[in-house]
């Protein structure tokens, strides 16, 4: 469908030409729009360009006041202060650009003219391991990365980059040989996530114990390590069975977290064993690698250790084992030269930035990086509990993600039935888990991804503030009205007045489009929350200023209503982008 320029930029537009007609000198100037509290829009241009020329900042002003054509989109305009323009839109150009959103199923967000393709590193849980609170931020992060660029026309690659190698799989797969049932299902039976984790935990606590205790056994344990690598066949289909195990597990976690997760797109380190050993021949005979002290290491000036060394990054170790750079290594070569990714992002904690600056850097020596392809970690902070420090349990162990997306969903359901007039229990268990998981959801996407923020389920679940919680109500009082409007319908009516927060809800819902360009652009889920969330406060005041079915007139009616459906359906596209339902009733 087709886009629909904003107010926002039909203005600059007409300010930028009015502007280069009164200065031809000064080129194609930027106006310097923004929104502002005294008229609907502030420009500031012409001062530093006054300035930079040499000019009177008023007079030129004023020039450009002259030159701006009489038509339907601006109502007034007047210089103050130094030389700022205060301007204000028509009523009917802010009705009619809206109508011309709703009327398109995008709210006339355009596509991308030529989309470029993204492989997306996001949701990588360990094999044989509990997902913990991180897990949370590379799950709900990356998903909203990946509908946010969907959205713009994007192609989107998705790979989770689990970790399912390392020595770790000698003792657990020797143990499985040694206690062959562990991880027998039971005759028939499907085992459910909970208890596919519970098996896998236990088989790491109890082969660890022997590792530690047995010199025999760490022996054998090692030997097979050495069996896995060289693909020894009984030693592959064991280790399979681990990973078919964890991914059981994996997604009865995706699913409550209410993730989509694809098979194919679960590429785990193991996916890249087979280009390790020339990813290192490359390296090495291009130079861009050197051996020192028996591992091929690649140096950089700027990375020194405390003692003033150089801390290189270890592509394979002394003894020919290869690592986790190895694997990211042959990763890039793998999505730019097969993929063919023109943009590659990480969304992976920031405390594996060292590793990623120099991986990106070593890629880009080696040539596997070009100018043509952007490589970002989009690193996120760290999830603290309440005292500020890294989230624990009160024992100090790492939080388990399904317990905290469990307590979640449990308070939402205490706030739904609270509030529920007329739902059954499966409804309220539903609505929960929609409330409980997009509570938890938004916490973590509403901050910038870069920062730590607090895990406070009070603050989360809250009905005021800055929640999703606030948001759904808002959605769902929205489609209370509607569904109460009986026969009145929304239709737009740009012949008539605004009242002032009309005029607010109004201009704030044309910058939709711009806001998620502006999100996908800078893999920012938080900017879009920041809108959705002043878009819900402003839906607020004119639900207390204006009656919408008590209006005077039926086109005033029509009109609010009009105005009520293209917010719902906002709200619904914003919070889709982020991952989070927007149920009907609350
Ligand atoms: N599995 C790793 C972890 O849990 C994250 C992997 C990140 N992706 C990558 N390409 N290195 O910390």
């Amino acid at each position: 469908m087709a886009s629909v320029p904003s107010l926002a930029s039909s203005l600059h537009q007409r300010i930028a030409d009015a502007l280069s007609a009164a200065l031809p000198e000064a080129g194609a100037a930027d106006p310097l729009l923004r929104r502002s509290d005294r008229a609907d829009f502030q420009a500031n241009g012409m001062l530093a360009l006054a300035k930079k020329l040499g000019g009177n900042p008023r007079e030129l002003a004023g020039k450009v006041v002259e030159g701006l054509p009489a038509g339907d989109l601006i109502k007034d305009v007047e210089v103050s202060g130094p030389g700022f323009l205060n301007i204000t839109i028509t009523d009917e150009a802010i009705t009619k650009t809206l109508a011309a959103r709703a009327a398109d199923e995008r709210l006339g967000a355009p596509l991308a003219e030529r989309p470029g393709t993204t492989v997306i590193d996001w949701a990588q849980p360990n094999v044989a391991k509990e997902m913990h609170v991180g897990h949370l931020r590379n799950s709900v992060i990356g998903d909203s990365v990946v509908r946010l660029l969907e959205f713009t026309g994007e192609k989107v690659i998705s790979r989770h980059h689990i970790g399912d190698w390392g020595t770790q799989f000698g003792m657990l797969i020797q143990y499985l040989i040694e206690h062959p049932h562990e991880l027998d299902h039971k005759a028939g039976g499907e085992v459910s996530g909970e208890e596919a984790m519970s098996n896998l935990n236990r088989l790491y606590k109890a082969s660890r114990t022997l590792f530690d205790a047995d010199e025999e056994f760490k022996a054998r344990a090692r030997r097979r390590v050495v069996n896995l690598q060289a693909g020894d066949e009984e030693t592959l289909a064991l280790w399979q069975r681990f990973v078919d195990e964890s991914k059981i597990y994996f997604y009865s976690v995706f699913d409550k977290l209410d993730v989509e997760i694809r098979d194919e797109d679960i590429v785990g380190e193991s996916g890249y064993n087979d280009m390790l050993a020339e990813t290192c021949r490359m390296l090495e005979e291009s130079g861009v690698a050197v051996r020192s002290e028996g591992a091929l290491c690649v140096f950089f000036d700027d990375v020194k250790g405390p003692d003033g060394n150089p801390v290189p990054l270890i592509v394979q170790k002394s003894d020919g084992g290869f690592g986790y750079a190895a694997t990211d290594l042959s990763a890039i070569r793998d999505r730019v030269f097969n993929l063919k990714a023109d943009t590659l992002v990480y969304v992976v904690d920031v405390r594996q930035s060292l590793h990623f600056k120099m991986v990106f850097e070593t890629a880009r020596r080696a040539g596997w990086l070009t100018d043509d392809v952007k490589a970002v970690q989009l690193g996120f902070g760290t999830v603290l509990g309440k005292d500020g420090k890294p989230f624990k349990t009160r024992e100090g162990e790492t939080v388990r993600l399904v317990d905290l997306l469990d307590e979640a969903v449990d308070r939402a359901a205490a706030i739904v039935r609270e509030k529920a007039q007329d739902l059954d229990e499966e409804e309220i268990a539903e609505r929960a888990a929609q409330v409980g998981i997009g509570a938890v959801k938004y916490a973590d996407l509403s901050t910038s991804a870069a920062r730590d923020y607090k895990f406070d389920l009070d603050q989360m679940v809250s009905l005021n503030g800055d929640t999703s919680v606030y948001l759904q109500y808002a959605f769902a009082r929205i489609q209370s009205i509607l569904r109460k409007a009986g026969e009145a319908a929304p239709v737009a009516h740009p012949e008539l007045a605004l009242a002032p927060a009309e005029r607010a809800l109004g201009l704030h819902l044309d910058q939709f489009a711009a806001t998620v360009a502006e999100a996908a652009g800078e893999y920012a889920p938080h900017k879009l929350a920041g809108y959705l969330y002043q878009l819900a406060s402003l839906y607020t005041t004119f639900y207390d200023q204006c009656p919408v079915l008590k209006a005077e007139e039926e086109a005033q009616v029509e009109n609010r209503l009009f105005l009520c459906d293209l917010t719902a359906r906002t709200l619904r596209q914003g919070m889709g982008l982020m991952g989070i339902r927007t149920p009907e009733r609350l």
